[in-house]
Parts: C-alpha cells; structure tokens; sequence
C-alpha cells in the first residue's frame, strides 16, 4: 500500500446515490402528512356545510308547507289562493320550486311547477300534526340537483281537506358545495407543495451537523489519527455517534501505534541475525577454506537461523492470539502434576546453574493445557536465566474463590520499578548485557501476558528490594465463560 496516495488522495467523495435521499424521503412524508390533514379538515368542513344547508332547506320548506296550512285553516278561502297566483311565485325561493294545493282525490287546484317534476306519492302528515326536519323527504330530480320536499293535509272551513305540497330545489347549495369543493382541492394541493418545499429547505438545513461530520470524518487518515469530530454544535442525536465514533479513533490510534511500534521493534530484531550471518558468510568467502571451517560456519549459522526461526514462530503466535477467534480447548488442568513435570524438564538447566527447583500446592484450574505449559515454562526458564546461580526456584499453587494463582519465585537483583511493566511489552528487556546471548527475544513475557488474556486471566509481578522476584499467573475459575 501506498502510504503517500493513501494521504493525500482521501479527499471526500459523497457515494454514489443510493435509495432516496433521507431529506427527499422525510419532505415527502411530512408534505402527505400536512395534505392528509388538510384533506381531513376540508372533508369535515364539506361534511358540515351540506348538513346545515339541508337543514336550512329543510326549515324553509316545513315553513312554507305549515304557512300554508295555517292560512287554509284559519278562514282564508281557498278561492282567493287560486285568484292569486303570483303570490305565491314571489313567496318561493327559487324559480324552480314547487307548491301545490290540492283537494283529497281531486285534480290540483293551483301547481306552481315549472320544471314539471313528478313527485313521489307520500302520505302527508294529517291535519292537527306538526311539520316537523323528519317529515321532509328527500328526491334527486333528472338533472341531478338535490330536492327536498313536504306534504301536509288541513281541513278547511267546509270539511274538505286540502293537502299541501311543497318542494325546494337545492340549485344554489349544490353550486356553493361544489364551489367549496374546488376551494378544498386547490387547498390541500397547495398546502402539499408549500409544505414539501419548505419541509426541504428546513430538513436539508436540520442535516447539516450530519454532512459537516462526513466531511470530517473523510479528512481523517493514518497520518492524522490524532483529529476528533468536533462535537461542538451538534445536534443531540449526533453526540452519541460522535463520542462512539472518537472512541472508536481512540482505540484505533492505540492499536495503529502498537503496531507501528512493533514492526519497528520486528525490523531491529531481525537486521541483528541477520547483520551476523551475512558477516560469517563474506569472512569465510574471503579466502577458500577447508571442509571443516565450511561446517563449524554452516553450524554457527544454524545456530542464528534457529534463533531467527523461533523469533518468526513466537511472532506469529503473538499474532494469532490477539486474534480473538483463536480456539482454546479448555480443560481441567491438576496442577502439582503439571508443575512436577516442568520442574523435571528444567532440571538439567538449573542445574547447570546451581539452582534447585520446589513446586508447593494442589488442585486444578481450567485452561488449554499446551498454552498454560508454555506460559508456565516461560515463566521457569526466565527464572532460570534471571535468578542467581545457587539460588533456590519456588512455584507456588494458590487457589482462592475467584479461581487458582500459580506464583514462580526466583531470587536475583531487583528489577527497578520502573522496568516492571515494561517486561511484558514485546521486545523489552531489562537487562541488555544478560540477555544478549543466544535465544533471549524479549517476547516470553508477550506470549505469556498474551496467553492469560486468551484465558481472561492476567499476569503480574513483583520484585522486592532483596531481589526476590515473583511473577503471578491468576486462572479465573471454571465457571467463567470462555469466548467461543
Ligand atoms: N525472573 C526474573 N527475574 C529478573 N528479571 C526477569 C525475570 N523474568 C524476566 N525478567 C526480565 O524481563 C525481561 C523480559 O523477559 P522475556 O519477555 O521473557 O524476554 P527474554 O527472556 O527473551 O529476555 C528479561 O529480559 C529480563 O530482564
Ligand atoms: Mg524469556
């Protein structure tokens, strides 16, 4: 990968557009939301404004109707009605309305019906019962306009009964409802396109925070891990994302600087093998050898390849076990008979030393059994390595409720404080001139540290002013979860 274009060609590129827009996506719901309502408040307006203009019809024509009916019964002629005729068009609302007097069986006496529009034979209310909203029916004529219309019967003076008959053409309610209805329309069309513009403007500028945050989060590139989104004027929907998302850098930038640190660390590890078996190799070309000095070289390079190769193999199991989908088969480990086999596989080297090897303590813990030995055993051979010659190596089982602690203990100089936790960083060690020889790497205590954290167990030491020093391994206990 090249580091230079990674850098400078990361500008901000918006993707390619993908689904609606959230903006487009949030104006247009919000635009049918507003017309749903408007369309809601239009209907009821509609609603309410036909049921009054019938009932105001209604009125009008029950009033003419029972008018009339007054009139007849209260000694007004019937002969005098008919000689009027025009009185009564003018009495009419309406040029199209009817009013009709009739004698029970006969023929009309007087029909006012210019649109001569055939009513429905209903039984009219009987003298001496009131008109009343129910007693007005209800006719749509050919053309389609709405009539209401009312019959009622009264005795006159000389026993006969005149029924009264009388309609209302609702020509200029219908023109008013359908006028109203165009109004609604226009209005909710209107209110669904200024809604949809104005929700735009307001929800594009509402996503600003969110666009500003792209953009910053595209400036961000290995080289400025350092930058944060700024959350300052952020809405606070988006200061949680903004936290998470520092954290996350946070957490990024650690680990790109372990990283860095450790292929630095890698390359000076490996140039000094490498730097010496390139120096044997050209002093023995130098000159033509024999035989012999060939092998003693090729021995001596075996040597640094070996130790190269264990580097390589320590690496890549660092490498593994910081991968979280590494498997461990856990099982139950007894610890006395783990500890006396590794107390006879140091015998020969402590030996070499001078130094004697106790292992106190019983019971189990649970782990992957290869990588509690090797964790083990790099805790005994730095022991050896580090403790003083004659010097006695205790390993120590402790088991409490939380589990087992399993303690090495070698005496030797003190580690100075301050070197403590460095120990376990790969590639560290604390004293230069002891570790230069043949396998020291500075990444057993790594592997180790490593291995406990697989276990969600943990490592730790102590080094006393007298020089002794104690390296802990804590096993949590069986009934903690192991990751899958
Ligand atoms: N028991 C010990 N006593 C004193 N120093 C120790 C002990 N164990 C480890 N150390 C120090 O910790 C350093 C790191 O150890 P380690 O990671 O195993 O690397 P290495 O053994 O390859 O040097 C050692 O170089 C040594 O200085
Ligand atoms: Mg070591």
């Amino acid at each position: 990968m090249c580091a230079k274009c990674d850098m400078t060609d990361r500008q901000f590129t918006p993707l390619p557009e993908r689904g609606m827009s959230l903006t487009l996506r949030a104006t247009l719901l919000f635009a049918l939301i507003a017309s749903l309502v408007v369309s809601a408040v239009g209907f009821y307006l509609y609603y309410s404004m036909d049921k009054e203009l019938v009932r105001r019809a209604d009125y009008q024509v029950s009033g003419r109707v029972q008018y009339f009916r007054h009139l007849l019964a209260n000694e007004f002629p019937l002969s005098q009605l008919s000689r009027n005729p025009g009185l009564f068009e003018n009495m009419l609302g309406n040029e199209r309305d009817i009013l009709t007097f009739r004698l029970s069986g006969e023929k009309p006496l007087i029909n006012v019906n210019p649109s001569r529009l055939e009513l429905p034979p209903v039984v009219a209310v009987p003298d001496g019962h009131p008109l009343t909203l129910n007693t007005v029916h209800h006719l749509t004529a050919p053309d389609g306009t709405p009539v209401r219309f009312a019959r009622a019967a009264v005795q006159i003076q000389d026993g006969r009964t005149v029924e009264i008959t009388g309609a209302h053409f609702m020509t200029e309610e219908s023109h008013l409802l359908q006028t109203f209805r165009w109004e609604i329309t226009g209005a909710v069309l209107f209110a669904y396109l200024l809604i949809a513009v104005l929700g735009y403007l307001v929800i594009r500028r509402g996503l600003r925070p969110l666009r500003n945050m792209a953009h910053e989060a595209a400036q961000i590139h290995p080289a400025s891990l350092s930058t944060r989104l700024s959350s300052e004027n952020a809405p606070q929907e988006l200061q949680q994302l903004i936290y998470s998302f520092n954290d996350m850098l946070d957490r990024l930038a650690g680990g790109y600087q372990r990283l860095t640190q450790f292929s630095a660390d890698l390359a000076h590890e490996i140039r000094t093998p490498v730097g010496a078996l390139m120096g044997h190799c050209q002093v023995a070309l130098y000159q033509p050898r024999t035989v012999e000095e060939y092998e003693t070289l090729l021995a001596n390079n075996m040597e640094e390849l070996e130790r190269i190769s264990r580097m390589v193999e320590n690496i890549l199991f660092l490498a593994r076990a910081s991968d979280a989908r590494s498997v461990l088969t856990i099982t139950t480990i007894d610890v006395s008979s783990e500890m006396t086999r590794i107390q006879e596989y140091f015998e020969g080297l402590a030996e070499e030393r001078g130094m004697t090897l106790n292992g106190k303590g019983t019971g189990v813990l649970y782990a992957d059994a290869m990588l509690f030995q090797r964790a083990l055993s790099n805790l005994v051979a730095n022991a050896v390595r580090y403790g003083r010659e004659g010097s006695p190596i205790e390993l120590r089982a402790e088991p409490h409720a939380r589990g087992m602690d399993i303690h090495v203990i070698s005496q030797g100089d003190q580690v100075p404080p301050e070197k403590c936790a460095k120990l376990f960083d790969r590639f560290y060690r604390a004293d230069a001139s002891r570790s230069e020889g043949g396998s020291s790497s500075g990444l057993g205590l790594s592997i180790v540290q490593a291995i406990m954290a697989l276990h969600r167990g943990s490592v730790s030491m102590t080094s006393s002013a007298q020089g002794e020093t104690c390296f802990t391994l804590s096993f949590p206990g069986a009934n903690h979860k192991f990751p899958q």
